[in-house]
């Protein structure tokens, strides 16, 4: 018996098999779930050829969160498949390159709108625009979303780290708002994972060093299956009463005052 028999989730996000939304579809597939996957613009050819990876191919619908009449589009595209969602994963971020790698100066307002409105907003517009399928769910329904701790500045992260901290807020919020209706609003503060969007961050290989060395119990940005499990078990009957909460799954990192590369041996 999987944890997500008889579910059916809305996984966004997959672009390549290395991402965390790619590991978080097969999860649930294993787990015994039904996912119905979607892509985005220039990189929806890529989404299907990669879902093809998957134990099976899942339905694709074309998403564009940034868009009022493209998230209509989806809702419509995913009522004709199901009546009802168990869950919907928000694996979603985007920020122009100033935003990243160049300090806090660098970006314009616009620039700052546009990662605001795609890697965080659009967990609100997710939420809006399949709550009637969520309300459906028979045993309450769950949304998770990808964080990167945002309690304190990062090198490098920039305005993403603010994007991030909008999310950490914003799924408080939703978790108020959608506990009416048995809906579950939490995330997952993941490690670094070697994606597509982490490729973007200048300099992200010192991230990743950093990490696999300081963390206490180790970290591997190759796997994106703790991740993944995590997720899995918040999409899961497992946590019925938890809402609004941060998971992290990145070795231990963020309970430590400092990073240290080499750890003192245990007496
Ligand atoms: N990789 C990491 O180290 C890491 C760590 C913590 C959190 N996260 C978060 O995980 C999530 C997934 O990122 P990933 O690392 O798997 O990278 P990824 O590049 O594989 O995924 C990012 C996804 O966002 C999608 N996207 C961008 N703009 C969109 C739009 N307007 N509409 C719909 N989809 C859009 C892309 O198509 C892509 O599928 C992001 O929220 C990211 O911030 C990543």
């Amino acid at each position: 018996m999987g944890l997500l028999d008889g579910k059916t989730v809305l996984v966004t996000g997959i672009l390549t098999d290395a991402s965390l939304a790619f590991a978080i579809a097969e999860r649930t597939q294993l787990e015994g779930g039904t996912v119905i996957a979607t892509g985005f613009g220039r990189g929806l050819s890529l989404t299907r050829r990669v879902l093809r990876k998957l134990p099976d191919t899942p339905e694709l619908i074309e998403l564009d969160v940034a868009d009022p009449d493209s998230l209509a589009s989806a809702a419509a595209a995913v009522s004709e498949i199901t009546d009802h969602l168990d869950g919907v994963v928000h694996a979603v971020g985007f920020a122009p390159e100033a935003c990243l790698g160049h300090g806090m100066m660098a970006a314009s307002q616009e620039e700052a709108a546009t990662a605001f409105t795609i890697s965080a907003y659009s967990l609100a517009a997710l939420c809006r625009t399949f709550h009637p399928m969520l309300c459906r769910a028979p045993a309450g329904a769950s949304v998770v979303g990808l964080d990167f701790d945002a309690s304190r500045a990062w090198p490098l992260y920039d305005w993403m780290g603010v994007m991030k901290a909008s999310l950490e807020s914003l799924s408080r919020y939703l978790a108020r708002d959608l506990g009416p209706d048995q809906i579950r609003v939490n995330l997952v503060a993941a490690g670094p994972i070697r994606t597509m969007a982490a490729k973007s961050i200048p300099g992200f290989s010192t991230f990743e060093d950093t990490w696999s060395a300081g963390a206490p119990l180790g970290w591997d940005v190759g796997d994106a299956g703790p991740v993944a499990s995590a997720t899995v078990a918040l999409l899961s009957d497992l946590f019925p009463a938890t809402t609004g909460e941060i998971l992290h799954v990145d070795g231990g990192i963020h309970a430590l005052g400092a990073i240290s590369p080499s750890p003192p041996p245990v007496a």
